[in-house]
């Protein structure tokens, strides 16, 4: 084993793909979203490339313009749970909301998928973009909270999920038979929480895990959600468009880290990157217009809409400049929108190119398998990344990834040849976590 800091890799699997008509290319199975099968296979896939984890994202409201993908998929924790039985190493990361879930319920989700895996698990944890979300559930929510009230709730679930995980000691449930004990009551703790949005008693009915507790991921990039990952996340995924922005991302979150006392080294910061690989640069960009050919205008339109919550862009004229659109958009994909909006101005772009580009991004890992882990190597070194989470634009990626890029890094000395833990916390370099009442007798 090395101490020399380490590339980390997350796979994203999503079926039919991120890009919204890359399902009609012929090597798409049109039914990945819903095949264990083929979840199955990406999944050991990368764990044959020593990824740190598989990484099911989600997403609470679907109408007829969505992405392919969005309309017939799985559940995260369901998939995950199905994976952890397939898999032993990598690690099993899904996405749930904060703003439309109830704490005690994910908290027992999370910690029955960590102990079926054996302490595996990872939450990442969004607070929802979509306001039509609340459309889906307005039994018990009539409105979409805002974006500042929707960290705020995440931030108190967070604790009090966070509570409940350590409702028993490591060692609470003794099974002695002779003397009739099952669990310890001294090492029991109920939480009896009552804040401004939850009221919770505990204690959890499941036990703490091999790692402590499930690695917390965030996925929002904006002031708030850089901050809340700042204070109490594992690691945060970024969306940087160039080496710069993730540099501006990696030093403004670790300093924040390190302002709320934590080490910051024990923050992963992960990029989602979608890397369009060929044997040559010719092939790489072939395989590129392959994909970006396969979208129409109104196509990448309605996928841009989705971000300014399905947002009407038909209206506008193609060729002139991108619209003026005031606020849209500030209260769903904030980072994301912030991000399109500023491009837009700076570049002065049209609606079709900027819609176009939206649909098909086309970043700095484009080429040969040794430019794509020299770019990787350039992030990680000048600290833009800690790690990746791959993303499918074009089929196979995944598989061409682990099969050609993985071996290269491996001998620069940048990543694992063997996996240096069995818990998601080991591999990503973090410590199991004590109970907070373990803490509290030091
Ligand atoms: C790699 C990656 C994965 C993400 N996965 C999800 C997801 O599964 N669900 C989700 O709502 N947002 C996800 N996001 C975040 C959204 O893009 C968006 O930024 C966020 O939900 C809105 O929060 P913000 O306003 O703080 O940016 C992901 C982002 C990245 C970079």
């Amino acid at each position: 084993m090395t101490n020399k800091r380490q590339i980390k890799f997350g796979a994203m699997i999503h079926g039919v793909g991120g890009n919204i008509s890359g399902w009609r290319h012929p090597e798409v199975q049109t039914n990945a979203s819903v095949s264990l099968d083929f979840y199955k296979q990406q999944a050991q896939k990368a764990e044959e490339g020593k990824f740190d984890l598989v990484f099911i994202a989600d997403g609470l409201y679907i109408n007829e313009k969505s992405i392919p993908h969005f309309l017939n998929r799985f559940e995260p924790l369901t998939i995950l749970s199905a994976l952890a039985a397939v898999t032993s190493r990598i690690g099993l990361v899904g996405t749930v909301s904060t703003s439309y879930s109830d704490p005690f319920t994910i908290a027992r989700q999370f910690a029955s998928l960590d102990h079926i895996s054996g302490g595996r698990a990872g939450w990442n944890l969004v607070t929802s973009p979509l306001e039509s979300s609340a459309l889906n559930y307005n039994k018990t929510i009539d409105q979409h909270p805002d974006h500042a009230t929707r960290y705020k709730i995440a931030e108190e679930y967070l604790e009090v999920t966070k509570g409940l995980w350590d409702s028993w000691d490591d060692d609470a449930f003794v099974g002695d038979k002779e003397n009739d004990i099952f669990f310890d009551p001294s090492k029991l703790h109920q939480l009896n929480h009552n804040g401004e949005y939850f009221s919770v008693q505990g204690p959890l009915n499941i036990g703490r895990s091999k790692q402590g507790q499930p690695v917390v991921f965030q996925a929002g990039s904006s002031g708030a959600g850089k901050s809340f990952a700042a204070k109490g996340a594992d690691a945060i995924f970024s969306a940087p468009s160039t080496l710069e922005s993730a540099q501006k991302f990696y030093a403004d979150v670790k300093k924040q880290a390190a302002e709320f006392g934590r080490n910051p080294e024990q923050l992963n910061i992960f990029p989602g990157i979608s890397p369009i690989i060929g044997d040559t640069e010719e092939e790489a960009e072939r395989n590129y217009e392959e994909i970006a050919n396969l979208v129409s205008i109104d196509k990448a339109l309605a996928y841009l809409g989705r971000y300014f919550e399905h947002h009407d862009f038909s209206q506008y004229p193609l060729d002139e400049a991108f619209p003026d659109l005031g606020e849209l958009g500030k209260n769903s994909f904030q980072s994301h929108t912030d991000r399109i909006k500023q491009q837009a101005k700076e570049q002065n772009l049209t609606l079709r190119q900027v819609a176009l580009r939206e649909a098909t991004p086309r970043s700095a890992f484009i080429g040969t398998p040794e430019k794509i882990a020299d770019v990787i190597q350039t992030w990680f070194e000048q600290r833009g990344a800690d790690g990746f989470i791959i993303t499918t634009q074009v089929p196979n990626t995944l598989d061409i990834f682990v099969e050609k890029v993985v071996p290269i890094l491996q001998q620069r000395g940048l990543y694992r040849e063997e996996y240096e833990a069995d818990t998601l916390r080991g591999n990503l370099g973090l410590p199991f976590l004590e109970s907070r009442y373990v803490k509290e007798l030091v």
